[in-house]
């Protein structure tokens, strides 16, 4: 096959997805996006529903929850859902976790309930993650319905190509950097031409370090679900579908050990494919918290729940970049400078760095069901 028709495969066929949980049955890896509406009964069950779908670093789902106590949810962190390599410190599984409680919060308020939110009621782990709780959520009484929630089933990470010639409204700027609850320290909508010359070059950069670093990209290929038959198995990780794919796979010309080779074309198809998206980046979002705590880290993820839904109302589309934003020894360098060109200094920290724009309508990524993420009830 020719490498240019290749790309167009690869290119029209990948969805990021991500997990690890034995044989499994779900025909549509998609289908709790469907049967988040149609749960009734317990107001946390319905929650829940609609938390699964929360955006998270590699679509790694690291969130368990423990529904014994009345009326309240004690959320844990899976410890086999780490991204070891590229998130050592487990910071971004941590926003992961945060936009998980915010929408969570915003579905219970849609039956009037609002939610005591208690993070780590056993203590922090800030080192390396524990068996402790992440929080614990009590559902309270009378509280009015928060209007995002009519944009979570329309929420996606689109990761393709951006309109560069449409231009944000000021308005609508203005209404996605007010839309975080908590105070952050810093968070910034880049539109400047200049600006955004020197945002594309941290994520194009910063994407190759990450490439090119073997352990870093082989937790990637780790976790990519490559056809029908493997995201079915596991609704999670970096999905690799389509019809094209299918065909690549019956002919042996797209493999996990493929994608692991750096020389291979099946490798360059997907560093391709990433740098044209960052290339078409209009505009970027990125904000800090005061400090790097757990605390912080859970609220960044919540700010980005809102900024997300938010988006959806203005018709934009949002797409993390964290590779620039990671710790490895690697990156170092390209963090500190990106937080310098930012001006966020320590003990400050930049939590989300993102692509904003006007792009298609993509298809939503799988999911684990909930019953799969209840520890206990
Ligand atoms: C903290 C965090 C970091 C992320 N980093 C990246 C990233 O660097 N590159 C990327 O393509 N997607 C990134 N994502 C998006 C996830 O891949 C996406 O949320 C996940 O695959 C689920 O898809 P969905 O958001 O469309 O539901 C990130 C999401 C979160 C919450």
């Amino acid at each position: 096959m020719q490498r240019r028709s290749f790309l167009r495969l690869v290119g029209g066929g990948i969805v990021l997805a991500a997990s690890s949980r034995g044989a499994y049955a779900q025909t549509d890896p998609a289908a709790p996006w469907k049967v988040a509406p149609t749960v009734q009964g317990d107001v946390r069950r319905q929650a829940l529903a609609y938390a699964i779908l929360a955006p998270n670093p590699h679509n790694r789902q690291p969130w368990m929850v423990d529904l014994r106590m009345q009326d309240t949810v004690l959320l844990f962190c899976d410890p086999t859902r780490l991204l070891p390599k590229t998130d050592p410190f487990s910071r971004q599984i941590m926003i992961g976790l945060g936009a998980f409680i915010e929408n969570f919060v915003i579905t219970a308020s849609q039956s009037g309930r609002s939610v005591d939110t208690t993070l780590f009621p056993q203590g922090f782990p800030e080192s390396s993650i524990d068996g402790r709780p992440v929080a614990m959520m009590r559902l309270g009484h009378t509280t009015p319905a928060d209007p995002l929630f009519r944009h979570i089933l329309n929420r996606r990470s689109t990761k393709t190509p951006y309109d560069m010639a449409r231009a944000i409204p000021a308005n609508d700027i203005a209404a996605i950097i007010s839309s975080p609850r908590s105070g952050l320290h810093a968070i910034r909508i880049e539109t400047d031409p200049q600006v955004m010359t020197a945002m594309r070059g941290f994520m194009m950069r910063a994407g190759e370090i990450e490439a090119m670093t073997p352990r870093t990209w082989q937790e990637s290929v780790d976790l990519m679900r490559i056809g029908r038959a493997e995201i079915a198995a596991n609704p999670d990780g970096i999905s690799i579908g389509g019809p094209m794919i299918e065909t690549l796979l019956a002919n042996g010309r797209i493999n996990r050990a493929m994608m692991a080779d750096t020389s291979s074309p099946a490798f360059r198809a997907g560093t391709e494919r990433y740098t044209a998206s960052a290339a078409a980046t209009p505009a970027a979002i990125w904000y800090a918290t005061a400090g790097n705590t757990r605390v912080d880290q859970i609220e960044a993820g919540r700010a980005w729940m809102r900024i997300a839904l938010t988006a959806v109302e203005m018709g934009l589309c949002l797409h993390p970049m964290s590779q620039v934003l990671q710790e490895f020894p690697e990156m170092s360098k390209e963090l500190a400078a990106f937080h310098e060109y930012v001006g966020v200094r320590p003990p400050a920290r930049v939590q989300m760095l993102a692509r904003i724009g006007y792009g298609p309508i993509v298809d939503p990524t799988p999911r684990w069901p909930l019953e799969n993420r209840i520890t206990a009830s």
